[in-house]
């Protein structure tokens, strides 16, 4: 087969995008490729793999929350039925690496404990039970030391957040001091959202094979191509010797961005053993030594004008993370760029804290960020008496009111008006407490949504095959998104093949290295290296058939030129790959790029329970080019009922006393359920964005959940008239304020 390489460098528009072609596959709502597989079980998850001679491992926490391991009781594990070792020669303790595909390796030979039940060995036995039976009495022996457990006591101490995230952590334009001692009309109000946890559907699991050319390991992770370095990293070995397979992947949602304990204790007791290790966490271990989302602390200040213009926005933040860790929750991520508003206060600082590592979750950033700003600006509506649509309209920038800078696409103003118009917005009672059905108190209630769009480095080969197929390969993952379904629609459209003649591989490091599935840049990224492929592979089927480019047209599975047709399978010959990569390139930073949406709500508070039930949604969203109306919507829908949960239900609760997690499973950390969730109407506006990526497509798996909670909150607010600043709003925070029934 004969091989080339094409990559852009996003420096400049592309205008004219070729999945405007022929075959009119991209876009459609087309069922998932995957779909099927997963279904009848037959998508090979990471616990899955049935390797011979597989022995089973269970990671053993540390019983105290700060302190020095001093020694394991080996013997006594080793004593109980079907144990075959203890391992703790490989320096466990490890943290997760973590992190946005960045490659810190974790920490290794430290036998320090940060945080209650990290990691500190992995007991292996012939079957999972034995494993775990002997992993929950194993003894461990500590020298305990005082811990930092609370955050709440400490929030004087927090220091600047580190330089080198998603966002510089202090950012200030003007005097915002000035400007709201100046303002007619000012809020200055504090919010705090909780600690939380991914709590993807399937577990953190590992399975680990040793052979001559080094380890291969199955494990379920959102960035094999950044994992591996990680992992390679962790155990000492060359990148090239450590292979992941990560076919499938049962969400992930920041938790599996980085790799996790189990992975590396799996790697190196398959070594010591010279056999496979499959490592499993439970629910319960996913809770305890995966990332959290963490909490905050989120003081908001805005000053406006008494005709509703912002002079002054200000988001002082605080959040938590072990000491020495750099991750931080960048809260103020949208804060930058939403409004417009001369005089602007952005921070970021840090409390110290011994629980377990806080890092990327669902939009990590607005998810949280937006809870305290939509809030807020809901508040500053009422207090103007302008509609919060309104308000939020008379603030529209013209240019990204931080950088001074064009947007590269924006089209919030029409989700807004669009979303008010579908969902009857005009027709809304604005006075708190005004509507009630029988014991239910209704209200209604908005927010923006926004998350920012980047792109990441990424390749995929593309291969057309001598019988006229088309084989895409990256190890970019689908964690549940729709990853498998776009890119051979990508490919399919560019190709002119119809579905059944793509094949779509993922999830393996002997494929080319992809972006990933993280921060929403899965699908522009991997999908933009798939169009690349598909663009070199065009130019030279164009070449072999005799004809220019620009008047070939691929249609299923012809290529057409002129008044020849000729068919793909003729022209490859005996096959013809391409290999696509995108870069970020100028675009990054000469403008603003980000997604844009409006969330409506009615929710009814039941005025004897407290309870709070949402009954209606409409959201509306402009994120570029929908690759598939139906794995997008999907994605919203997902982020939406996220959403729900942060304003409702979702908390981690910690003992301050040791920093352990109380209610570690998913009966006590409570997710929406079926009952949670009302019919969700998600509508996407027409949109190109030439700046983002040759896709002109933009991210869209955080965009859901990305002010869907405030939209709650501003609807329970309207019902009740009590304002809670706590999330979530739970009914003990709401009885006291209802009126009598
Ligand atoms: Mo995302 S929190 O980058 O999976």
């Amino acid at each position: 087969m004969s091989d080339a390489k094409r990559t852009l460098v996003m420096d400049d528009p592309v205008e004219h995008s070729l999945l405007d072609g022929a075959q009119g596959v991209i876009g459609r709502p087309i069922d998932r490729v995957d779909g099927p597989l997963k279904v009848s079980g037959r998508a090979t998850y990471a616990a899955e793999y049935a390797l011979d001679d597989l022995a089973y491992g269970y990671l053993v926490a540390a019983p105290f929350g700060r302190g020095t391991v001093l020694g394991l009781d080996v013997e006594a594990a080793k004593a109980m039925p079907g144990v075959i070792d203890v391992v703790i020669d490989y320096e466990t303790f490890l943290r997760n690496a973590q992190q946005g595909g960045e490659t810190e390796a974790p920490e290794q030979g430290v036998r320090e404990v940060a945080y209650f039940r990290e990691p500190v060995a992995i007991v292996v036995a012939e079957t999972y039970e034995q494993a775990r039976a002997a992993g929950e009495r194993l003894a461990v022996e500590g020298d305990r030391k005082p811990g930092l457990y609370s955050v709440a006591d400490r929030l004087g101490e927090a220091d600047k957040a580190p330089s080198g995230g998603a966002v510089e952590p202090h950012f200030a334009n003007g005097d915002l001091d000035a400007a709201m001692a100046a303002a007619p009309v000012t809020v200055d109000v504090t919010y705090t959202t909780p600690s939380q946890n991914s709590a993807a559907m399937e577990p953190h699991a590992s399975t680990a094979c040793w052979g001559d050319d080094g380890l291969t390991l199955y494990g379920s992770y959102q960035m094999p191509a950044s994992d591996r370095e990680q992992l390679a990293d962790a155990i000492g070995l060359e990148v090239d010797q450590v292979r992941i397979v990560s076919a499938y992947v049962g969400g992930g949602f920041g938790s599996k961005l980085g790799i996790a304990p189990e992975s590396v204790a799996a790697a190196v007791a398959a070594k010591k053993l010279g056999r496979p290790v499959k490592a499993v966490m439970t629910r319960q271990q996913v809770f305890d030594a995966t990332v959290r989302r963490s909490d905050t602390h989120q003081r908001v200040r805005l000053a406006a004008t008494a005709d509703g213009q912002l002079t002054g926005i200000g988001h002082d933040t605080i959040c938590s993370n072990l000491p020495g860790e750099d991750f931080f929750e960048p809260a103020g991520t949208a804060t930058h760029f939403l409004y417009a508003a001369p005089n602007r206060t952005i921070r970021h600082d840090m409390v110290r804290v011994n629980r377990v590592l806080s890092g990327s979750m669902r939009a990590p950033g607005e998810a949280v960020g937006m809870l305290a700003l939509e809030c807020a600006i809901d508040e500053l509506a009422e207090k103007l008496g302008l509609d919060p649509v309104e308000l939020r309209k008379r603030n529209e920038p013209e240019r990204d009111p931080q950088k001074d800078v064009a947007f590269s696409s924006r089209r919030l103003v029409d989700c807004l008006d669009e979303g008010a118009r579908r969902f009857g917005w005009a027709e809304r009672n604005a006075t708190p407490g005004a509507l009630r059905r029988g014991e239910w108190l209704v209200g209604h209630g908005m927010a923006a949504s926004a998350r920012s769009n980047k792109l990441k480095s990424s390749e995929a080969r593309v291969a057309v095959t001598a019988d006229g197929r088309a084989v895409v390969e990256t190890d970019m993952t689908d964690i549940g998104t729709g990853t498998y379904t776009i890119l051979a629609q990508i490919a399919g459209e560019m190709l002119g093949l119809p579905l059944d003649r793509v094949e779509v591989r993922l999830g393996d490091n002997c494929f080319p290295p992809g972006a990933g599935s993280g921060g929403s840049w899965g699908a522009g990224s991997s999908g933009s290296s798939v169009y690349l492929a598909c663009e070199g592979l065009r130019e030279r089927l164009a070449d072999r058939l005799g004809c220019a480019v620009d008047e070939l047209t691929l249609k299923d599975g012809a290529a057409i030129c002129a008044n020849r047709q000729v068919a793909l399978a003729e022209l490859a010959g005996d096959g013809l790959a391409t290999t696509g990569r995108i870069e970020a390139g100028k675009l990054d930073d000469a403008l603003r790029q980000a997604s844009y949406g409006a969330h409506f709500c009615e929710v009814h508070v039941n005025m004897v329970t407290g309870e709070s039930r949402v009954r209606r949604w409409t959201s509306v969203f402009a994120a570029g080019r929908i690759l598939n109306e139906k794995t997008a919507r999907s994605q919203c829908l997902g982020g939406i009922v996220f959403g729900l949960g942060a304003a409702l239900t979702e908390e981690l609760f910690h003992d301050v006393r040791t920093g352990k997690i109380v209610n570690r499973d998913l009966a006590e950390y409570h997710v929406p359920v079926h009952a949670d969730v009302p019919p969700i109407e998600v509508v996407f506006l027409p949109e190109r964005d030439a700046y983002a990526n040759p896709l002109q497509s933009k991210g869209i798996g955080e965009l859901g959940i990305s002010g869907a909670g405030a939209a709650v909150a501003n609807a329970i607010y309207n019902a009740t008239g009590v304002r809670v600043r706590d999330f979530p709003l739970t009914l003990d925070e709401l009885l006291d304020g209802l009126p009598p029934v």
